[in-house]
């Protein structure tokens, strides 16, 4: 958190400003991922998991932190200055994850699971993040998730919304 915020003073990440907040809807919003999984049963060991349009590193970084090396955390984002953030983070944090700075329509990989929060519209950003998958799609989504898709709904106490969940069949 302090050094999101430190950099937030030059490079602009994140309109959140304030302790608490950033802990509510950073970290613990990218954390409500973990009870989805759970929810949903999924094993998370060994898992390749790819976060696409990271920014500041939400959720990947969260998740990374929690889950270690249970997971092969790759960030995938296409501005150079929050990659840049990202790359220093890693060093600074000593975790480990890869970081594509690049637009996500130019990946030519595949992951076991993809999560995304705030990319863009769901119609528009779920065949990319579809195609970026072997296996599952998760979308932190605040607010009610469009008919006809599965979801979680995450009621904790500080923490409310949903979460968009897609299981490929191959
Ligand atoms: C609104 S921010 C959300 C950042 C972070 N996921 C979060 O929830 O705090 C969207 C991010 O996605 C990145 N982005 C948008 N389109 C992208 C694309 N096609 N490929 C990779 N990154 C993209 C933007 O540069 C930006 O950092």
């Amino acid at each position: 958190m302090e050094e999101l915020k430190r950099w937030n003073k030059v490079h602009n990440l994140t309109a959140i400003k304030e302790d608490r907040q950033i802990v509510l809807r950073h970290f613990l919003d990218s954390l409500s991922l973990c009870l989805c999984l759970e929810e949903k049963g999924i094993e998370v060991d060994g898992l390749s998991v790819c976060d696409v349009g990271s920014g500041a590193g939400f959720p990947g970084v969260p998740l990374k932190i929690y889950y270690g090396d249970r997971i092969d955390l790759t960030l995938v984002e296409a501005v150079a200055k929050k990659c840049s953030f990202l790359e220093y983070l890693k060093i600074k944090l000593g975790v480990d994850y890869r970081v594509l700075c690049k637009e996500a329509q130019k990946v030519q990989e595949s992951f076991d699971l993809v999560v995304s929060r705030a990319l863009g519209k769901i119609d528009k950003i779920l065949p990319l993040l579809k195609r970026l998958s072997k296996s599952y799609v998760l979308v932190i989504k605040g607010s009610e998730i469009p008919e006809g898709y599965d979801y979680c709904k995450i009621d904790l106490p500080d923490v409310k919304g949903y979460i968009l969940f897609l299981a490929k069949t191959r």
